[in-house]
């Protein structure tokens, strides 16, 4: 397959050329258009040099036709030749670019030539990226069926922190991949994921919450619409954006997203639970603003268990996945967690850690169930939710394909390859 890396001038540009290399090595074939901008960050070279082509960074260079294209003007050529234009890094100048059809440059123009997929990893300043024209640029390109690629949250080139910092080559690639429809195996499965924190109101204007930013349950429906499924997020508030197709539930308390889950769960082939829920809420909720006066006391009620009514009301065949988030004695609480729920696994994090986990791009985990347990170390919450998809799917395979891969007959060890299970370490529990 063929794709063209398209890259602006942002300092971000030099992990073009790791993109560039994760693409490779999926065997797609790549190209390379910088805008003058990105020239000044990267040597047009390096990219000849890894794609073997010449790089495109002009309208006004005298080319060759792109070989295979049938026009021989080079960005109706390009255009016509790649299947599928990532921008990486894309710059608020290009997305506006883009938004507004402006068509002065080759990467911009090739933009309005092509009717490949488009998909843009974002990556500037933090205020850049929360300026209301960026983000009304980007609302434009997402309603146009562009793909945004979400940027991390982190220290920035610019000395700031915040969001702004682009996506990891790899997760970018794997996005492309499933963008290209080259991992469709959940064709047909509908997948409810709930993800976010609940809020429950003390009065008008304060709640009880946690710190729960939804970003790993959005990269769930995001991976699992991307393998092909139908997907229903039923979120808690959340600062993010939902997947373009998704059905999308937006939820404030415990009490309506158990409403929520259980009027869509008939429709799902899996239940993926990575909400936050609260466990407790106010018996009462003041109607007005509780004035300041000495030490008050809240009488609190459990909330209902959602996880633990999913399962009961499950149907033949449903998969039901639940989270678990502990602070201390991870697998311990997580296998007793898996028993006491009745689901068919348990993804266990440790939200111990600042780095990993709670509002971190990054997670690490423990995919549990009552035979296997199997790490899946540090990684982008993207890539941990197609590894955490991968694992849900192998419940599906007959028992046979579950053993120790030591075990596994050559066939099923190059079925395991394929669902890339074979990189995590397996391990059956011996009770
Ligand atoms: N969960 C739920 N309804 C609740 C509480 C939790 O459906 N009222 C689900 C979560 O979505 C998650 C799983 O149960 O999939 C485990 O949540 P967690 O907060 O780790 O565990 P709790 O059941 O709340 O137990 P504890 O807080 O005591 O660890």
């Amino acid at each position: 397959m063929r794709i063209t890396v398209g890259v602006s001038g942002g300092i971000a540009a030099y992990k073009a050329a790791e993109l560039v290399r994760a693409l490779q090595r999926q065997a797609l074939e790549v190209h390379v258009v910088m805008t003058e901008a990105a020239c000044k960050f990267v040597q047009p070279l390096t990219f000849a040099a890894l794609t073997g082509h010449r790089v495109i960074t002009s309208l006004w260079e005298e080319p060759g036709p792109t070989e295979g294209a049938d026009s021989s003007i080079e960005h109706i050529g390009e255009a016509q030749w790649t299947e599928a234009l990532v921008v990486a890094p894309a710059t608020a100048n290009i997305l506006a670019k883009f938004a507004h059809g402006i068509a002065d440059d080759f990467l911009a123009t090739m933009y309005l030539a092509t009717t490949a997929p488009v998909l843009v990893a974002p990556a500037m300043n933090v205020h850049m990226w929360e300026h209301p024209a960026t983000q009304a640029n980007l609302e434009i390109l997402r309603e146009r069926g562009v793909r945004v690629i979400e940027p991390g949250t982190g220290s920035l080139a610019c000395g700031t922190v915040g969001v702004g910092r682009m996506a990891e080559p790899e997760a970018i690639a794997d996005t492309v991949l499933n963008a290209l429809g080259r991992r469709h195996d959940l064709a047909g499965e509908v997948v409810l994921v709930t993800a976010g924190g609940t809020r429950e109101a003390v009065d008008p204007v304060r709640y009880l919450g946690n710190r729960s930013s939804g970003k790993m349950g959005y990269a769930l429906a995001d991976a699992a619409q991307s393998r092909g499924a139908k997907v229903i997020l039923v979120s808690g508030p959340s600062a993010l954006h939902p997947p373009t197709h998704c059905e999308f539930v937006k939820v404030t308390t415990a009490e309506q997203m158990r409403v929520a889950v259980l009027a869509r769960m008939g429709e799902a082939t899996m239940v993926i639970k990575a909400a936050a829920v609260a466990d407790y809420r106010p018996v009462h909720v003041s109607d007005h603003k509780l004035k300041r006066s000495g030490p008050i006391t809240l009488e609190l009620a459990p909330t209902e268990d959602i996880l633990a009514e999913v399962v009961r009301q499950r149907r033949p065949g449903q998969l039901i996945v639940g989270f678990a988030a502990e602070t201390e004695n991870r697998m311990e609480n997580g296998r007793a967690k898996l028993l006491r729920k009745g689901a068919d696994a348990i993804v266990v994090n440790d939200v111990s850690s600042e780095a990993l986990g709670i509002e971190s791009d990054m997670n690490a985990a423990t995919f549990l169930t009552t035979s296997t347990s199997i790490e899946l170390p540090a990684m982008t919450k993207r890539k941990l939710a197609d590894r955490i998809l991968d694992e849900i799917s192998t419940l599906r395979r007959p028992r046979s394909l579950s053993v120790e891969l030591d075990d596994a007959t050559p066939q099923e060890r190059v079925l395991s390859q394929s669902n890339s299970i074979a990189s995590s370490r397996r391990q059956l529990i011996v009770e």
